[in-house]
């Protein structure tokens, strides 16, 4: 199980430590929350945050964009150093061809459902993404509960996807949702609440994984 902390949740007054930090106590891959005040209420960070924190690890950049429109911003974020980049399907008004553009700048695309959003929102996409992330909370802040209904999202998923197409469950993950999400067939965990209220990320990203 691959754990990803989500940069929300740091200290924002010392992002450059934390990244550090994460890495050395075993994460997986970073995920930053982008939100542009429209889709979700709250703001967060530009690309130029993302830039800036580019050089501090090799570990891989989960770019999660909670924004209307993501189109016009896919490609700051890739030169800000995104390995991956994530949409929304609720937010994409041509889906395919903005997964397509995401791919055509050489690196990976994933497809964020809500917890509403059915399946089958990404029936015709499977060609063009390398990652499903599915809400377990509804987007926009952090320290919610998982929703339990997702569970069996995962496994619907799962049965439907090649191998290749990587599972990812977001919000509300804690060592018993975790196992549950890990028990439905998901491949990474993004957790932020968690890792972040603990003294010892190294002991926490453990926990997460099962060990
Ligand atoms: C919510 C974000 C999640 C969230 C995870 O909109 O996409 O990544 O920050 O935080 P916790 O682990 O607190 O649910
Ligand atoms: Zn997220």
């Amino acid at each position: 199980m691959l754990i990803c902390p989500s940069m929300l949740s740091a200290n924002p007054t010392k992002l450059g430590e934390e990244l550090v930090a994460l890495e050395k106590a075993g994460a997986d891959a970073i995920h930053w929350d982008i939100m542009d005040g429209v889709f979700v209420d709250a703001i967060t960070f530009g690309s130029h945050v993302i830039a800036g924190h580019r050089p501090l690890t090799r570990l891989q950049f989960d770019v999660h964009l909670m924004m209307e429109n993501p189109d016009k911003h896919l490609v700051s974020f890739y030169r800000a150093g995104a390995d991956i980049i994530i949409v929304h399907t609720e937010a994409c008004a041509h889906l395919h061809q903005t997964l397509s553009q995401i791919k055509s700048l050489g690196i990976k695309s994933g497809l964020a459902l809500n917890p509403a959003t059915s399946i089958h929102a990404i029936e015709y996409c499977i060609d063009v993404m390398d990652m499903v992330l599915v809400m377990g909370v509804n987007p926009g802040s952090s320290g919610q509960n998982f929703i339990e209904s997702q569970l069996q999202k995962i496994s619907n998923l799962r049965k439907i996807l090649p191998p290749t197409i990587e599972v990812c469950v977001d919000g509300g993950i804690i060592p018993r949702t975790a196992f549950q999400c890990c028990q439905h067939g998901a491949n990474s965990l993004v957790s932020g609440t968690y890792i972040f209220r603990n003294p010892d990320y190294a002991a926490a990203i453990q926990e997460l994984k099962g060990n």
